[in-house]
């Protein structure tokens, strides 16, 4: 496994395009695009690395995840009313499906979709307490305590989160927010800043891992459940590419981190800054691929 990282890693660094850095938040427009890193948690805890992966960065959408699973902890298969199953076929933030679908966004992963997660993950408590609520999570999914929010990152998206606002606000005409759009926009800008490296990506993805010994936070159903919208709208609009490419559930982040389960297998967290066109990492997707072909690991075979 460690070889395989290696070259990965070596290729990796061998590309000439880096895809490009997300600039509509100010703060990740400044992340060196030259960073790559990977990391990998197998089912019986093997842990392997390759790159800068002790530096940490933005994990973005890969929250979603996250949020997504404590929404449903909270309100169990209701969640299902307020927003669906389904992949949309266009860019993260588009507003475009919410009007003609009566304020109920397509699925929990494109911005709409995860802001009525977070709504519901807030609930009645206050934006600090379901963060802090948040960060016990995922500190406890990784078995690691240093995982914290880049303040600077949280509130230079907050600044420029017109987009994310209209959504919100939308949302709220159709009564689908129990929260002001303020709120829920300043708890899911906060998650959105999480920092984390691979190796505590890659460790707290465990958490969809169905395996003996592995920390068992949510149930095979659920598991099961999110790796499927994983694969099919983890990464919007390019989920069909990801999944011809990989084979394997994953979840993007405009940081450049992608989460993907191998199920049964292993858990692995790949960063590079530079995104394609659909906004996914290039180069993580890239060392995605060559890893689903040098290990067989493709749900497809
Ligand atoms: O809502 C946003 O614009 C960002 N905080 C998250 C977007 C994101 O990571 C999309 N994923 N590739």
């Amino acid at each position: 496994m460690q070889k395989i990282l290696d070259e990965i890693a070596a290729n990796a660094l061998k590309a000439t395009d880096l895809g490009k850095v997300a600039d509509y938040i100010p703060e990740l427009a400044k992340v060196d695009p030259k960073q790559f890193a990977i990391s990998i948690a197998t089912a019986d805890g093997g842990l392997f690395s390759a790159g800068d992966c002790d530096t940490p960065f933005s994990i973005q959408s890969i929250s979603k995840v996250f949020v997504l699973a404590l929404a449903l902890g909270k309100v169990g298969d209701a969640l299902w009313k307020r927003v669906g199953r389904e992949p949309s076929g266009l860019s993260f933030d588009s507003v475009l499906l919410l009007e003609r679908e009566n304020g109920v966004p397509r699925n929990p992963f494109i911005n709409a979709g995860a802001l009525v997660t977070t709504d519901t993950f807030l609930n009645c408590s206050t934006p600090r307490e379901a963060l802090g609520a948040l960060l016990r999570f995922v500190r406890a999914a990784s078995d690691r305590d240093d995982i914290h929010i880049d303040e600077s990152v949280a509130h230079s998206e907050l600044d420029t989160a017109h987009r994310n606002f209209a959504l919100a606000h939308y949302l709220a005409s159709h009564r689908n927010l129990t929260n002001t759009p303020e709120h829920v926009l300043g708890t899911y800008c906060h998650q959105c800043a999480i920092e984390m490296t691979t190796v505590q990506l890659a460790l707290a993805g465990r958490i969809l891992l169905d395996a003996e010994g592995l920390p068992s936070l949510l149930s095979h159903q659920r598991k099961r459940r999110i790796n499927a919208l994983m694969m099919t709208c983890g990464h919007y609009d390019g989920s069909g590419d990801f999944a011809f490419e990989v084979g394997l559930p994953g979840k993007s982040g405009v940081g450049g981190g992608i989460l993907v389960i191998a199920p049964g297998r292993a858990s692995i967290a790949v960063w590079s800054p530079g995104l394609n066109a659909y906004g996914n990492s290039k180069r993580g997707t890239e060392a995605m691929a060559e890893l689903a072909r040098k290990t067989g690991w493709s749900v497809f075979g």
